[in-house]
C-alpha cells in the first residue's frame, strides 16, 4: 500500500471510529433510564446496565460492519471476529459501568483500530463531559479537536496519580496495599472509574502519571494510543502468572521513576 493509501484509510478509520463513538455516547447518554441509581438497590440493578452495554457494542460493531465487512472485532461484551483485512476494531461500550449504573459522569465509550503494530486509531467519548479525545499514530492526540500534551518536567513527590482497582478481591487487596505505599511518596491519587479516561487524562495534562493491574484489551487500546500521541510513556510491565499485566503511563523521566517504584512495590 502507498503512503496515500495508508493515510485516506487511516482518515477513513478514524471517521468511521468518531461516528459509531458519537452514535453510542448519544443513544446511552439519552436511554439511560432516570432511576438506574435508584435500580441499584432493588433486584437486579447490573442487568439493565448489561443490556445498555450490550445494545451499545451491538451499534458500533453493525455500524462498522456495514462499511468494513472484512475487518475483526474484539469488544468487551463478546464481540470477536478475526476478520481478513489486517485491521481490528477493539470496542469498549462503556468503560466506567459502575459510573454509568450510579449516574456519575466518567463514563465513556472507547474505540480502537488496531493493525499488526498495535493501535492506529483511537477515539474515547465522554458524552456527559461533551469531550471526544483522539489519536492516530504518528500524528498526535487531540480534545475536541484541539492538540493536547502530557505534562512533563514533574518529580514524583509533585504527581498527581491515577489508578484504578480490579474487581476480584485479591487483586484489590494487594492494590489496596500498592496504594497505602505509594500515597505518601506522591501529590495524592486519582480514581475516577474508567481506564480510558484516566489515559485522557494523562493525555490533556489533568493527572501526571497513571498506573493499573488487570486492564483487559478494550480497556487501554483506545486511551494508550491517545497517552502515547501526547508525548506519554504508556508501557506494559510484569505480565504475572495469571496473565495480568500492569499498565504505567507518564511523560519521562516520570514514567521511569514510577514504573521502578511499583515494580520494587510489586504492584
Ligand atoms: C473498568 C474501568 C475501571 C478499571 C477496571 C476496568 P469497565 O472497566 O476501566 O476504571 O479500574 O479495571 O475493568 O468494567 O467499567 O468496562
Amino acid at each position: 500500500m502507498t503512503t496515500k493509501h495508508l493515510e485516506a484509510e487511516t482518515a477513513d478509520l478514524l471517521e468511521l471510529a468518531l461516528s459509531a463513538a458519537r452514535v453510542a455516547g448519544g443513544m446511552l447518554l439519552v436511554d439511560r433510564p432516570a432511576d438506574l441509581g435508584v435500580a441499584a438497590t432493588k433486584s437486579s440493578p447490573t442487568d439493565v446496565v448489561t443490556e445498555m452495554d450490550t445494545a451499545a457494542e451491538k451499534l458500533i460493531v453493525d455500524f462498522l460492519r456495514a462499511r468494513r465487512p472484512h475487518d475483526g472485532f474484539l469488544g468487551e461484551e463478546g464481540a470477536g471476529e478475526a476478520g481478513e483485512s489486517g485491521i481490528r476494531w477493539v470496542v469498549d461500550p462503556i468503560d466506567g459501568t459502575v459510573n454509568y449504573l450510579y449516574g456519575l459522569p466518567a463514563w465513556c465509550v472507547s474505540i480502537a483500530a488496531e493493525d499488526a503494530d498495535g493501535a492506529i486509531v483511537g477515539v474515547v467519548e465522554v458524552p456527559t463531559q461533551r469531550e471526544t479525545f483522539h489519536a492516530v499514530r504518528g500524528g498526535g492526540a487531540f480534545r475536541n479537536g484541539v492538540a493536547v500534551r502530557a505534562n512533563t518536567g514533574i518529580p514524583m513527590d509533585r504527581a498527581l496519580v491515577a489508578t484504578g482497582f480490579g474487581y476480584t478481591v485479591e487483586r484489590r487487596t494487594r492494590q489496596a496495599e500498592v496504594v497505602r505505599q505509594l500515597l505518601p511518596a506522591v501529590r495524592d491519587i486519582r480514581r475516577y472509574g474508567s481506564a480510558a479516561i484516566d489515559l485522557c487524562a494523562l493525555a490533556c495534562g489533568r493527572v501526571d502519571a497513571y498506573y493499573e493491574r488487570g486492564l483487559n484489551p478494550w480497556d487501554v487500546a483506545a486511551g494508550g494510543l491517545i497517552a502515547a500521541e501526547a508525548g506519554a510513556s504508556v508501557g506494559v510491565l510484569r505480565v504475572e502468572d495469571d496473565g495480568s499485566n500492569l499498565v504505567v503511563g507518564a511523560a519521562s523521566p516520570l514514567y521511569e521513576e514510577l514504573a521502578a517504584t511499583l515494580e520494587q512495590l510489586g504492584a
